[in-house]
C-alpha cells in the first residue's frame, strides 16, 4: 500500500504575509493521519520550513537537470535540500507547454533530484485533443516509462495525473477516467519493477477542491491529490486533507 499524501503546489503565488496560511494549516493537520506537503515558490521555502513547524513537508516546483552552472536564474536540487525542502514537482504540464520541456529533460532532472535526496513529483496527463483523439493512455505510458531512469528510487517517487485540460479550470474527469489512468499507470509502473510499485503513491490534479475530493479519494489506486488554487488557503485545503485523511 502507498501512503496517502495531500500535495499543494502554490505556483506563482505567494509573498513573506502568506505564511500565515501555512502556519494555519500547521496547526489544522496536527493530528490527521496522511502526508501533507506544500510547493511554495523558491522564495518561501525556508521560511515556510519555519512556519510549518514540522507538520507539514515543504517542497519545490521545479529544478535544473545540472548541479550547479551558469545557469542564470535557475535552481539546482542541492540548493532546494539546502533551503529545506523535501519533495521537489516535476514535469507539471505548465513548464512542458510553456518551457518546452520533454520527457528527456525532465528525466535528467528527475535523476539529479533523486540523488540530491529530494522526493520528486512526476506530474503527467494528455490535453483535450489528445483524450478527444483516444490517445491518454498512451500519452501517460510514455510520459511514464520516458520520464523515469531505469534505476529509479521508487521510495522518493511519487507521480500526479494531472489532465492539462482540468488544471484550473474547474473542470475534471469523470470517475471512471480517473480511475482508468490510475490503473494503467500503477500496472505500467508494476511492469517494471514488479510488487515494489505498489508503494509509490499515485495522486490526482486537476481542479481538486473540498466538495469533489472525497468521492476522488475513494477510486481504487488514488493515494491523494496536488492541488494548485485550492491549496493557497488553509480552510479549504485543511478540508481536502480531512477528505483524505478519512479516506
Ligand atoms: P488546480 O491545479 O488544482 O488549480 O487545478 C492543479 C495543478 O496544477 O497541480
Amino acid at each position: 500500500m502507498a501512503r496517502k499524501l495531500a500535495a499543494g503546489n502554490w505556483k506563482m503565488h505567494g509573498l513573506a504575509a502568506d505564511l500565515t496560511e501555512v502556519a494555519r494549516l500547521a496547526h489544522l493537520v496536527t493530528a490527521v493521519d496522511c502526508e501533507v506537503l506544500l510547493c511554495l515558490p523558491a522564495t518561501l521555502i525556508e521560511r515556510g520550513v519555519r512556519a510549518a513547524g514540522g507538520r507539514i513537508a515543504i517542497g519545490g516546483q521545479d529544478c535544473h537537470r545540472a548541479a550547479s552552472g551558469a545557469h542564470t536564474g535557475d535552481i539546482s536540487a542541492a540548493m532546494l535540500v539546502d533551503a529545506g525542502a523535501s519533495h521537489v514537482i516535476l514535469g507539471h504540464s505548465e513548464r512542458r507547454a510553456a518551457y518546452h520541456e520533454d520527457d528527456r529533460l525532465i528525466n535528467d532532472k528527475l535523476t539529479l533530484a533523486q540523488a540530491a535526496g529530494l522526493t520528486t513529483i512526476l506530474c503527467l496527463g494528455e490535453t483535450l485533443e489528445q483524450r478527444r483523439a483516444g490517445e491518454t493512455l498512451a500519452v501517460v505510458r510514455r510520459q511514464l516509462t520516458q520520464g523515469l531512469p531505469p534505476d529509479v528510487r521508487l521510495e522518493r517517487l511519487v507521480l500526479a495525473y494531472e489532465p492539462v485540460w482540468a488544471i484550473g479550470s474547474g473542470l475534471t474527469p469523470t470517475l471512471p477516467q480517473i480511475a482508468e489512468v490510475h490503473a494503467t499507470l500503477r500496472a505500467t509502473l508494476a511492469d517494471r519493477h514488479g510488487a515494489r510499485a505498489g508503494g509509490v503513491p499515485l495522486l490526482y490534479g486537476g481542479s481538486v477542491k473540498p466538495g469533489n475530493a472525497a468521492e476522488i479519494f475513494a477510486l481504487p489506486e488514488v493515494d491523494g491529490a496536488l492541488v494548485g488554487g485550492a491549496s493557497l488557503k488553509a480552510d479549504e485545503f485543511g478540508a481536502i486533507v480531512a477528505a483524505l485523511a478519512a479516506a
